[in-house]
């Protein structure tokens, strides 16, 4: 036990970083540089898959992060939980959930939020990591916790209200975009058409001629909706680092979001009173009938991830919704 934690307290000695303050911190990384960086002090992984999947096994010294619990927290609470995952205001975080999906770049726009400027995604999330046959771990990570300074200030200039998306109607220079299939009218391309079939972003040429296509171009200030703002995330994401617009911002009012201090986080996923056939009804018919989810029968994992497939596919509902068909879904195959 002794030796133990002797070597655990050697694993967290202060060694040389890689990840210099000289140049930009990328934004998006591949396996290889996170298994050259990974055991750099600095450098911390945070998941955001389910805890039964990363209790499974994750990317070593890794820390899980239930995007659930962190939905109802104000900025401080969000400090304070970086802090008990060991991360300050100088970590490198990389996100990682189970491809490049919309809870990776959740994380980057919260801390963008908070002015942490070196964060990124994991391109390909852990299934590329399993791909590339990376060391998995079911280890608990070894945290050592930090102090995290609250910002004098949030950047707010990544937000936008409803009364900004009104506003731009009678605007040149801002452009409204729906991330999220539908709305009649508005531009819209749907956040993960940006991802190939692996779960990675297509390459760049490709992506800004998509988007320039649709008069996305990098001159004008871009604000991206989705019903759910998690997904505006991901097309933030894609514009301003992987494209590198300057101007983007989500919509946040009314739908979700990160919060000034002592605001909710995310007033929509603070619950539902919704029981599950109501929501059966308002949230899995607007592409199949009912019957086709009827006549399925699935467990739990299972129908977590064919739920998973319908948000991706752009089926609307926050993950206490999701939560509650899942576990309804999952009883009536019994
Ligand atoms: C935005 C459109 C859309 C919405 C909304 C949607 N689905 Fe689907 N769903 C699809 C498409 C397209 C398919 C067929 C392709 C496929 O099987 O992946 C499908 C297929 C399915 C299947 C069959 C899958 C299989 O493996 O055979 C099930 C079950 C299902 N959906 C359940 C749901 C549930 C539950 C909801 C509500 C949470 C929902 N869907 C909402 C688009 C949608």
């Amino acid at each position: 036990m002794i030796l133990a934690s002797a070597m655990a307290a050697l694993a967290l000695w202060p060694v040389p970083v890689m990840v210099q303050a000289q140049e930009p911190a990328p934004k998006l990384v591949d396996v290889d540089w996170l298994k050259r960086n990974l055991t750099e002090e600095n450098v911390k992984v945070v998941d955001l898959r389910s805890d039964v999947r990363y209790r499974a096994g994750h990317i070593p010294g890794a820390v899980v992060l239930n995007r659930d619990s962190v939905k109802s927290m104000d900025v401080q609470a969000l400090t304070g939980l970086l802090e008990r995952m060991g991360i300050d205001d100088q970590t490198m975080v990389v996100a990682c959930s189970d491809e490049s999906d919309e809870r990776a770049t959740w994380l980057v726009w919260m801390l963008d939020y908070l002015g942490h400027s070196t964060s990124a995604v994991l391109n390909g999330g852990f299934s590329s990591w399993v791909k590339a046959k990376g060391t998995i771990s079911q280890a608990g990570p070894v945290i050592t916790a930090k102090v995290y300074p609250l910002p004098a200030t949030f950047r707010e200039e990544i937000r936008a209200s409803l009364t900004d998306v009104n506003e731009s109607v009678a605007r040149e220079d801002v452009l409204v975009l729906d991330a999220c299939a539908g709305n009649q009218g508005a531009v819209h391309h749907v956040w993960n058409d940006d991802l190939t079939s692996n779960g990675t972003w297509y390459d760049t040429e490709k992506l800004r001629q998509t988007y320039k296509a649709l008069g996305v171009t990098p001159e004008k200030t871009i604000i991206v909706t989705c019903g759910e703002s998690d997904m505006a995330t991901h097309t933030y994401f894609t514009l301003k680092y992987v494209l590198g617009y300057p101007r983007v911002k989500i919509v946040t009012d009314g739908q979700g979001g990160p919060s000034r201090a002592g605001e909710s986080f995310d007033q929509n996923h603070a619950g539902t009173s919704d029981d599950p056939e109501t929501l059966l009804q308002r949230r899995c018919t607007s592409c199949h009938g009912l019957k086709k989810v009827t006549r399925h029968k699935a467990d739990r994992a299972r129908w977590e991830k064919i739920i998973d497939n319908m948000i991706r596919r752009g089926a609307k509902l926050n993950d206490v919704e999701q939560l509650t068909l899942v576990e309804h879904l999952a009883k009536n195959a019994k």
